[in-house]
């Protein structure tokens, strides 16, 4: 049987950091609240030229350099994102270019906060199925395009980011189990709900959020999907060494990990200076994680989406 494993991460952060104070400086919230709403304190915002491509380009370069391998090894590129360079091409065909390959399959996956887990689950099944065995999977945004930063509900809580694996066929696990989940009749809690129509943008460009009920929602569901998948890897919590939640708020990461019987010490933790990433916010963590010497070969670890759509879902990798 063909499985596949992580082979490498990657990842990207622009250089700009802005802190609590800075927002607070300009709008009605503090320091005080967004941390302990949030946990967050500060969020890394990209520069104006730099597209979502361009800080997958970074992230998927640190990858294949830690998986010891180059561009042209791909046979398959996927790219989780909510903030595309384009309304197409897919942000995915942009970074193949960017990486000097062509030929490969590549195209970009829309499952918001879930992208990069839904992205893995994909691409492990298509080295399963032995359509491709060198992945390149990605989670990249720049939610700060679709922020409107006179919101204090919502643009306090976002950053800009990306985070990259190459995931490669191997003999054994790797990834033993994923769990995709959507209910689209849940789509008006969390949406950038415009669309462009004749030249113009209909709808609101923004993201609108009703934080309460995603809030409640994220919490219910991860614990859920995360027994899902230990099940369906005939796993126990016990054996997992990593908790991933999507980085969304600390006190939903803390609910999950309590909830499941997690450790605090099990959970990985990053929203505290990255804020919420979407996409990107699981493989910023895991490589973050994995260069600190933290999650090691061996590691078993959990890796949790949630988001807009609304969608879910969760990876059991051994690293
Ligand atoms: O990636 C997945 C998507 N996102 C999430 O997972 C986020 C999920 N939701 C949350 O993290 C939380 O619901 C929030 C952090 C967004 C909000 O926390 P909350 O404890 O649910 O607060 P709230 O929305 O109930 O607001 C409490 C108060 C309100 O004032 P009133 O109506 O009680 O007078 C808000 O207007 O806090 C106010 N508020 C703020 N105050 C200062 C909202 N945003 C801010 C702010 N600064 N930035």
């Amino acid at each position: 049987m063909t499985f596949a494993r992580i082979a490498g991460t990657g990842s990207y952060l622009p250089p700009r950091v802005v802190t609590n104070d800075e927002l607070a400086a300009r709008l009605d919230t503090s320091d005080a609240w967004i941390r302990g709403r949030t946990g967050i304190r500060q969020r890394h915002i990209a520069e104006d030229s730099q597209a979502s491509s361009d800080l997958a380009l970074e992230a998927s370069r640190r990858a294949l350099e830690a998986a010891g391998l180059g561009a042209a090894d791909l046979d398959l590129i996927v790219v989780a994102t909510s903030t595309p360079d384009f309304v197409f091409p897919s942000t995915a065909c942009l970074l193949q270019a960017k990486l000097g390959v062509r030929d490969c399959p590549a195209f970009d996956l829309q499952a918001v906060c879930s992208g990069f887990v839904y992205a893995l689950a994909t691409a492990d099944s298509f080295i399963r199925n032995r359509i491709a065995k060198n992945a390149l999977v990605v989670g990249a945004e720049v939610y700060s395009r679709i922020l409107d930063w006179n919101d204090r509900a919502t643009c306090v809580l976002f950053g800009d980011g990306a985070g990259a694996v190459v995931l490669a066929a191997a003999e054994h696990p790797g990834v033993h189990a994923s769990v995709l989940h959507a209910d689209g009749s849940q789509a008006g809690i969390l949406s950038v709900p415009g669309n462009v129509c004749g030249g113009r943008i209909v709808g609101s460009p923004f993201l609108q959020m009703q934080g309460g009920q995603v809030f409640k929602l994220a919490v219910k569901v991860l614990d859920e999907v995360a027994r899902e998948t230990l099940a369906a890897a005939a796993m126990r919590v016990e054996d997992v060494d990593w908790l991933i939640p999507h980085q969304a708020n600390l006190r939903i990461l803390e609910a999950t990990a309590k909830r499941l019987g997690v450790a605090r010490e099990r959970l990985v933790v990053t929203v505290d200076h990255h804020a919420n990433t979407s996409a990107a916010s699981v493989p910023l963590a895991l490589d973050e994680f994995v260069r600190a010497g933290r999650i090691k070969p061996g590691h078993r670890v959990m890796l949790q989406g949630v988001g807009g759509g609304f969608t879910w879902g969760a990876s059991l990798v051994t690293m």
